[in-house]
Order: structure tokens, then C-alpha cells, then sequence
């Protein structure tokens, strides 16, 4: 890997600390980091260099996967950070910081490769990309990256305009939009694992039913009011991870793809599925917030009345939509997608549903978090949940426990400081998603669609159910008839690790 250095913008900020320095650190005793490394952080705060790295330890303390008891290590790992005072507005902070980079360049003969990595608010995006334009920081004769953090946008008109900014500076092969969850070890390897479960007899004499994809979660919205009441499950989940995971899992059929491919097969599928028009968004849509419940015993309060939310908001913390991509291989299989807080357990799940006559159901279930795991089994679909009669190859099927799996950000780090862009989100599909959620946030903006609301400790509302059943299908292991303490074990018996 070619020596870099590394400048991130938010680096006293919550990312930075809970996942930005364990990643490099965990890169770092991978030996996945250069030979020769730079990295500086930025701020507003007024701290030393030494109180910096001091805060940093302090992250890898608490967050680091892997043993930090090894002070010499620690310290040959902080020896490459440094610290400097700037605020996004502040062009002579730029300046100062293009000599503080350069001087860090002789002093450890490193080539002027530099990854800019915006930790911070959506707000300062343009303006740091623009300031690091003009200041002379990108125009050095190696790489530049810059690293992007979601949201892009805040619908298709502000996505647009910031593109459009974006690429005065950096052109779209300089841009790595992080999406977390194509950094997530189950997505990136779902192809691979689907093609040992899948052989194409299979796929010949199997048709699929329909598609399900859940990320749903027990929390709320925690220290996140602020930005949570503008942006809503549509825009915080929606329009990004759960379309990612929808075009990641849809290139891999009817034959996997080459990493290559990704990019174009993602914008295929994208320009594949079928348009909504505000006025019927709410034949496929289901709208929700949650109310006052019990998640594990404990009584939570409804979305209105948590700290910093609007009164009488009417923002989402659900969404479930009916989907269909109109392809040669997809067109007669609808797409589940829902996601939604403060709901009964936190999974990240898709289902695949093969039809079959009777009660007795086909299911591929590709589980992404917290567990992993990929699992072809039969299903009784007249129960309330999963009764799982057998696991058809359970040879073929696995599961991980959420014991030190590998971190996203690690992933995803290590892929910009190598320039392999597969696994960050392309412009191409970033508009695309935006142009296909934009009729629903019109809908939602003119209150064409109702929303339902549901008690916290649920799977949403009930009508998010009939949005499936009026298709003959259910969402597959919704534990409703169980405790909640059986629901947070998790129903998934047969998920035994069999290799
Ligand atoms: N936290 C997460 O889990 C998470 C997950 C996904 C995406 N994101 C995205 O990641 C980004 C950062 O989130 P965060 O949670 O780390 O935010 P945060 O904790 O509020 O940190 C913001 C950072 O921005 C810096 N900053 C604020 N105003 C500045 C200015 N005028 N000039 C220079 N620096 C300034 C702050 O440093 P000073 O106060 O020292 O200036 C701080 O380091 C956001 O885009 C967020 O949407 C966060």
C-alpha cells in the first residue's frame, strides 16, 4: 500500500471515537496500514498534539475489538497522529494546514497521496471540499480521496447540487461514499455464499416468490433528535442502506457478478425498478411512528415526547414499501422492505421465499446482523413464526455469533487507502435512490399517506402486515406469539455453526 496521509475533518467527534480509531488501530496490527502513515485530525477545540493522542487511547480503549494492553504498540500506532485547530470556514486554517501536511510529507518521506475524510455534520461538506480545492491541499502530484459520510442529501434537488459541488473539487472516481453496510462481512460476501447454496439447478427449477428485507431495531432516537426529526426512517435507512442492500442482494441472481460489474449491475437494477407517483405511494407504502410500549420489560416513552423532538411531529421512525423491479429475472417477485425503531428485537434479515405448494414453505435466510449467518430451510407458513421442520442443507448453512466480527469501518478504510471503490456508494446509484424515494418524501410532505402509529415493543404497524397479506405472503419470523423475553433469544434454533 503506497504511504498517505490521512486528514479527517470531525476528529473530536462521536464517529471519529467509537469507530474511526479502532478501525485504524485494528488495520494498523493487521499491518494493513502503510508503511509510512500520516494522519492528522481536525477540530475546532483547542488540544496538543499529545492530549489528542491521549483522547484517542482513551477511544481505543473503550471501543478497540483487539487487546490494548500493549503500551509500546499503542504508542508506535499514536506517534503517526497529530492534531490541528480548524474551523470549516476559516480559509487560512487551510492554509496553515497544507504546510502542517506537507512539513508531516518531508519529515517522513512520505508521497503527497492525501485522503480527506469528512467527519462532520452534511452541512460542511461543500465548504470543506471547496476550501480544500482552493487551498491548494488537493492539487499536490499523488492521490486524493475524499471519504464522505452519509447523509448525501437531503432529497434529489440538494443531493444534485452537492454532487455538483463536490465534483468542482473531486472528480466521482476521487469520491468514496460511505455506506456502512456494503462494508458489513455478510453483505460483501452474500454473493459467494449464495453461489454454494444456489446451484443454478436451482435457480432453474426453483421460482422466487418474493423478498423480504428487514433492519429493524429496539432502540430510539437516543442523542440523535435533532437531525432524526428532519431526516426519518425514509432518509436515515430507507433511502440508503436498505436500496444498498436491495441492489447488492438483486445483482447476484440469476448469476453472480464480477466486483468489476458492481457498479453498473447496482444502477441497472436501480433504473429497473418500477417508478411511484406521489398519488399512489400509498398502495405500497406504510408509513409509521411509534408510541409509548415495553421493549425487554421496560416501559419507553412514545416518539413525542422524547427530548428534542418537535411536538406533534409527524416524522417516521418506520417505513415498509412494497418494491418490484421490472427485469426479465425479478419482474414477478415483490420486494419487502421495512425498517423501523423501538420496534421487538434488532435484527438485519432477508428473506428469500420460493414458491411452493402448501403450508410447508422454501426460505433462504441471509442474516447480516448482529448474528451472521446463511441458511436454506422449510418453514410452516400457517404459523405465527418460524416452526423450522428441518434444515434442508444444513451443511451448506452457518452462523456466527456477534463475537469480534470485523467492523464495517475497518473494511471500508482499508478499501479508500487502496482505491478500491466496489464497496462505496457511486453516484450513479446515490441519484437513482433519490429519484425513486422522491414521490414518497412528496407524499409524505403533502400528507397523502396516513401516518400509523404503533406501540413501541411491536414489528410496526398492523398495516404494514396487510401491505403483505393482500399478496398472499407475511413477514417471515415476526415472533408475535412469544415473550419478549423469547424474542430477544431470537428464534433461529436450527442456526447451529455447522462449519
Ligand atoms: N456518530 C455516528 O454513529 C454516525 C453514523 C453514521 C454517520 N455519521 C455521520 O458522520 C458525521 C459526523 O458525525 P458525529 O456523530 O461524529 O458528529 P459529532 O460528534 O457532532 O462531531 C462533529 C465533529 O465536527 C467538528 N466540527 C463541528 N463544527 C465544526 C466547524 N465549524 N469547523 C470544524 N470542525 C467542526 C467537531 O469538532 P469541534 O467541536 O472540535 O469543532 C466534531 O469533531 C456526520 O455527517 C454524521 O451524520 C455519524
Amino acid at each position: 500500500m503506497e504511504p498517505a496521509t490521512f486528514v479527517l475533518f470531525g476528529a473530536t467527534g462521536d464517529l471519529a471515537k467509537r469507530k474511526i480509531y479502532p478501525a485504524l488501530y485494528q488495520l494498523y496490527i493487521d499491518q494493513k496500514l502503510p508503511s509510512s502513515f500520516s494522519f492528522i485530525g481536525l477540530g475546532r477545540r483547542e488540544l496538543t498534539h499529545t492530549s489528542f493522542q491521549a483522547n484517542v487511547e482513551k477511544s481505543l480503549l473503550t471501543f478497540s475489538r483487539s487487546d490494548v494492553k500493549d503500551a509500546v504498540r499503542i504508542k508506535k500506532f499514536l506517534n503517526s497522529f497529530q492534531y490541528h485547530v480548524l474551523d470549516v470556514d476559516r480559509k487560512e486554517d487551510y492554509t496553515k494546514l497544507l504546510k502542517l501536511v506537507e512539513d508531516r510529507e518531508a519529515e517522513l518521506n512520505i508521497m503527497p497521496n492525501r485522503m480527506f475524510y469528512l467527519s462532520v455534520g452534511p452541512e460542511f461538506f461543500e465548504t470543506i471540499a471547496t476550501n480544500i480545492h482552493e487551498s491548494g491541499l488537493g492539487s499536490a502530484s499523488g492521490w486524493k480521496r475524499l471519504v464522505i459520510e452519509k447523509p448525501f442529501g437531503h432529497d434529489l434537488e440538494s443531493a444534485r447540487q452537492l454532487n455538483h459541488t463536490l465534483n468542482q473539487a473531486f472528480d466521482e472516481s476521487d469520491i468514496y461514499r460511505i455506506d456502512h453496510y456494503l462494508g458489513k462481512p455478510m453483505v460483501q460476501q452474500m454473493g459467494q455464499l449464495l453461489q454454494s447454496t444456489l446451484t443454478e439447478q436451482d435457480l432453474r427449477t426453483r421460482t422466487i416468490a418474493s423478498v423480504q428485507i428487514s433492519a429493524i431495531e429496539t432502540l430510539g432516537v437516543e442523542e440523535r433528535a435533532g437531525y432524526y426529526d428532519h431526516a426519518g426512517a425514509i432518509r436515515d435507512m430507507f433511502q440508503n442502506h436498505m436500496l444498498q442492500l436491495l441492489m447488492m442482494l438483486t445483482i447476484e441472481f440469476p448469476k453472480r457478478s464480477s466486483a468489476d460489474e458492481v457498479v453498473n449491475l447496482k444502477s441497472k437494477i436501480m433504473k429497473s425498478l418500477m417508478p411511484l407517483n406521489k398519488i399512489d405511494v400509498t398502495q405500497h407504502v406504510v408509513r409509521g411512528q411509534y408510541a409509548s410500549g415495553v421493549i425487554k420489560e421496560e416501559q419507553v416513552v412514545g416518539y413525542t415526547d422524547e427530548a428534542g423532538i418537535a411536538l406533534g411531529s409527524h416524522n417516521d421512525t418506520f417505513i415498509a414499501a412494497r418494491l418490484r423491479v421490472d427485469d426479465p429475472f425479478w419482474k414477478d417477485t415483490p420486494i419487502y422492505i421495512r425498517t423501523g425503531k423501538r420496534l421487538k428485537e434488532k435484527v438485519t434479515r432477508i428473506v428469500i421465499e420460493f414458491t411452493s405448494e402448501g403450508p410447508v414453505k422454501d426460505l433462504l435466510t441471509i442474516e447480516i446482523g448482529p448474528d451472521e449467518g446463511i441458511t436454506f430451510l422449510k418453514s410452516r407458513s400457517d404459523l405465527a413464526f418460524s416452526d423450522v421442520e428441518t434444515s434442508l442443507r444444513s451443511q451448506l448453512s452457518f452462523t456466527k455469533k456477534e463475537v469480534n466480527v470485523k467492523d464495517a469501518y475497518e473494511t471500508l478504510i482499508h478499501d479508500a487507502l487502496l482505491g478500491d471503490k466496489t464497496y462505496f456508494a457511486h453516484w450513479n446509484e446515490v441519484e437513482l435512490s433519490w429519484e425513486w424515494v422522491q414521490p414518497i418524501l412528496d407524499a409524505y410532505q403533502d400528507n397523502l399517506i396516513p401516518l400509523h402509529i404503533y406501540p413501541a415493543g411491536t414489528y410496526g404497524p398492523q398495516e404494514a402486515n396487510e401491505l403483505l397479506m393482500k399478496d398472499g405472503f407475511h413477514w417471515w419470523f415476526d415472533n408475535r406469539n412469544a415473550s419478549d423475553n423469547d424474542a430477544t433469544k431470537g428464534e433461529f434454533n436450527i442456526y447451529e455453526y455447522t462449519n
